[in-house]
């Protein structure tokens, strides 16, 4: 497996890896609507935000199997990898791993001291993956108050954070 640079021949494989990263987000909260009609498109968006040079694939047989990218965080010691995706077929196989590993003396040069993430709550899978790769450290916690009615709220029993219980 190599894992490179994003190209402009990478376009169309990396907009698909988007759609399967929206699809992972629709399934864990039984939400169609998520990512909207084309999720393909918001690629494009995050290409455009932060250029070619802050994303990276991992081709695997000359198929790209991956995807990962780097934005501005909260501050300047702080990055933050948006996306990371893996085709569903070739997830479980190290490729995500590879790729985080990839990153961090890129990070390190670029004069980070922090590579952080934004996981929703509900992707507890996720969250386990980032923990097993070295994510180990809570900076922040991003809670919500939902101000719909209870009828129409969605989250469901979930984490426990400072001996707290939590819907996600
Ligand atoms: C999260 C994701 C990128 C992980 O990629 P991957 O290639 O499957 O992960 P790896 O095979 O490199 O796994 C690395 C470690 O994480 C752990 N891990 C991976 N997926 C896991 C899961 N679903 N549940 C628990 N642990 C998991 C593995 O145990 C593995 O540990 P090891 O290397 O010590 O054996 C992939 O599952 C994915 O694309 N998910 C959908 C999109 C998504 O949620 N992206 C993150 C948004 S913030």
């Amino acid at each position: 497996m190599e894992i490179r640079n994003y190209q402009d021949h990478d376009l169309e494989a990396c907009r698909e890896l988007y759609v399967h990263m929206t699809e992972w987000h629709r399934t864990i909260y039984d939400a169609p609507a998520i990512g909207g009609d084309d999720p393909g498109k918001e690629f494009d968006k995050q290409l455009a935000k932060v250029g070619p040079e802050r994303i990276w694939v991992a081709e695997q047989e000359g198929r790209i199997v991956g995807m990962i990218g780097l934005q501005p965080g909260y501050g300047e010691s702080e990055i933050e990898v948006e996306p990371l995706v893996v085709l569903p077929e070739a997830r479980g196989g190290g490729v995500g791993r590879a790729m985080v590993e990839h990153l961090i003396p890129i990070v390190r040069e670029m004069g980070h001291r922090d590579l952080n993430v934004h996981v929703v709550g509900r992707n507890a899978e996720a969250i386990r993956f980032y923990h097993d790769v070295g994510f180990n450290v809570v900076g922040y916690v991003e809670l919500m108050y939902d101000t719909s009615p209870p009828d129409k709220q969605i989250w469901r029993d979930g984490e426990t954070i400072a001996g707290k219980r939590f819907r996600v």
